[in-house]
């Protein structure tokens, strides 16, 4: 959510930091701005809107020269998407970028204004920019910083610059990203890493509280009490090329032909002689043995990649599983403490609700496993224990490599938990890891396929109204393949459990509706086809997404679409099936002329509640 960027060195300011946001924007945002000390002061230029129209306003006011300054593109939490609301806020000798809420905004505005203060903006984030100038009284930069954040409550990631020190840029966090990158020379932060990865893959990691001060010299951290710190340099792994579309038309369908090599690294990542190995991470079969209840937090895809894992473990292992909405979940006051197991499951790892159900079990004692694909995020750093899932940078805001990563880890989990509480035999967790390891050729050979799921979004194009059904994984594939289609193509789509339908839903069912079948499942697919016939009675357009072979009466289908992967488990097919439902989600997005990389009023990390 927003990008934060900022910049000292002796490059073009301007440049790197545009530069900076460009590589930041899949993050999602409605208004952008700088601020760069030039030669006479400090000059900002702010709009409402993308990045192209800030590039039009630069060309209209002048690009602001220099080699210090900070950058922003705004998620509007507080106050319309507007110039004015656009940062950075400026007010008397600070100027600030702010990533996240200030929850107490009101408290200290109206102290604010009691001091004199007046305010230009409807944005809680404005509040810090005159809080810091008010105890800028010593013009000691560390102490105001320090005095601010003491007051603030709610999730920051700062860039500050002071008039006064037209040769540093500030910066600190609590709760928001924050990276600082390090050139030689020169340094810089960034919300992300990409921000910074042209020009160096050194960084450090902020920690909450901690204060930087980047010179033109040397850089400095310091903790919340002012005191100096130490800080390790890491070395990111990630090429500037993972984070760039090398020819493809977006992001999206870059991510979408990864799926192969992703699931294939991940996969050995977490093995060890053919079987899931999860010791080295303290995931030990005793560990496992004890376990009573698993739960599985997280949000939006990466919820829906744990309802995979929990009819993949329930399924073999037998053991009770719970998939929970993180922002339920962190008020709901679960039953929840010693002996359960709560896997965390987040691409970015900064997901603030997925983060807070999080530390809430934590302190309940519960054991808290992270399942996320940024390895210096949050959620990843603070659970007990972390299986990194290795999709590399996804920047499309609409999640399709890090879901199959994901639900590849929940795959190796299931096999190990199954084989560690004795309720299936060694064999078959090497024969289920084999064929888990050879699924990169099915979803290839759907990629290779891809002209057929551009066929099916061209009958979707014009619908209002569609629906998708199916019966256990293919439930939990409906709900995938519906939220990825509504998130980019904006039609409005629901998902349905198929035998669910008919207790109210079906009565949506009219000519010509189109409803997206998902049905792999030999067990439960005699019951699935009764759906579609009942769908089919009522007018609507079946399109059947079935294993290769699978017959059906005539006339119940319209469209069928075949997944060959005749070497997979029917539990294991939704990997190849997902991959289908994202490039019909993916085409029908580009066919009605939208940018699937970046859908309206969405942000890729959700570091606000
Ligand atoms: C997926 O396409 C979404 N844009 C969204 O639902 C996402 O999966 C969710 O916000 C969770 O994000 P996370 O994986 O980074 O925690
Ligand atoms: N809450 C701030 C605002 O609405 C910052 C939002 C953001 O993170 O972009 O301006």
């Amino acid at each position: 959510m927003c990008g934060i960027v900022g910049y000292i060195g002796q490059r073009d300011c301007t440049d790197v930091l545009m530069d900076g946001l460009e590589k930041l924007e899949y993050r999602g945002y409605d208004s952008a701005g700088i601020a760069v000390f030039e030669k006479t002061g400090i000059k900002t230029v702010k709009t409402k809107g993308k990045l192209i129209d800030m590039r039009d306003k630069l060309q209209k006011e002048g690009s602001p020269v220099g080699h210090c300054g900070i950058g922003h593109t705004r998620w509007a939490t507080h106050g319309e998407p507007s110039d004015q609301n656009s940062h950075p806020h400026s007010n008397g000798r600070v100027t600030i970028v702010h990533n996240g809420i200030i929850e107490n905004y009101k408290e200290l505005k109206e102290f604010l204004t009691e001091k004199g203060y007046v305010f230009q903006s409807q944005t809680d984030s404005e509040v810090v920019a005159c809080l810091l100038d008010y105890y800028y009284s010593e013009r000691n930069p560390l102490r105001a910083i320090m005095e601010t954040v003491k007051e603030l409550q709610g999730s920051y990631a700062l860039g500050i610059i002071f008039r006064d020190f037209p040769d540093r840029v500030y910066a600190t966090r609590k709760e928001s990203p924050l990276i600082v990158g390090i050139g030689e020379n020169e340094y810089f932060i960034g919300s992300d890493i990409p921000a910074f990865l042209k020009y160096t893959k050194n960084y450090v990691l902020l920690e909450d509280d901690d204060i930087v001060c980047m010179k033109t010299d040397g850089i400095e951290f310091y903790d919340v009490h002012g005191l100096p710190e130490k800080k390790e340099i890491s070395v990111a792994e990630w090429d500037v090329e993972q984070a760039q579309k090398c020819g493809y038309p977006h992001f999206m369908l870059k991510e979408i032909h990864e799926q192969p090599g992703i699931v294939g690294n991940t996969v050995e990542s977490c093995c060890r002689d053919g079987v899931p190995y999860f010791d080295d991470i303290g995931l030990t079969d005793e560990l496992i043995r004890g376990v009573k209840r698993v739960f599985v937090v997280a949000c939006g895809t990466a919820m829906h990649a744990g309802i995979i894992g929990r009819y993949a473990i329930e399924g073999l292992a037998r053991v009770p599983v719970t998939v929970e909405v993180a922002s339920e979940f962190r008020y709901m006051d679960p039953i929840v403490g010693e002996g359960d197991l709560v896997i965390v499951v987040s691409q970015s790892g900064e997901t603030a609700d997925t983060r807070a159900g999080m530390e809430l079990a934590q302190h309940r004692g519960a054991k808290t496993l992270a399942v996320v694909n940024v390895k210096y995020s949050a959620i990843a750093r603070q659970a007990d224990m972390y299986i990194h899932t290795l999709a590399g940078p996804e920047i499309a805001v609409a999640s399709t490599k890090a879901y199959t990563a994901q639900i590849s880890v929940m795959y190796l989990l299931a096999f190990r938990f199954a084989f560690a509480r004795g309720t299936i035999s060694e064999d078959r967790m090497r024969e289920l890891t084999a064929q888990l390891l050879s699924a990169p050729g099915s979803i290839q050979r759907v990629i290779d396929r891809k002209k057929e799921c551009q066929f099916i979004a061209s009958k979707l194009v014009n619908a209002d109204n569609l629906f998708f059904i199916g019966r256990t994984f293919d439930y939990a594939l409906s709900l995938e393949g519906s939220l990825k289609l509504k998130e980019i193509s904006y039609i409005h789509s629901e998902a349905y459990a198929a035998g669910e339908l008919k207790h109210g839903t079906i009565s949506l069912i009219e000519q010509g509706i189109p409803v997206i079948t998902v049905a792999t499942q030999a067990n439960i697919l005699a019951k699935t086809i009764s759906n579609m016939e009942e769908v089919k009675a009522r007018g609507g357009v079946i399109i059947a997404v079935c294993r290769k072979g699978t017959s059906f009466a005539e006339g119940t289908v319209d469209m069928k679409l075949e997944i060959d992967a005749p070497e997979l488990d029917d539990m294991l097919v939704p990997l190849p099936t997902v991959c289908a439902l994202q490039l019909i989600a993916y085409y029908t997005s580009v066919l009605r002329g939208i940018d699937p990389d970046k859908p309206r009023n969405l942000a890729k990390s959700v570091t606000t509640e």
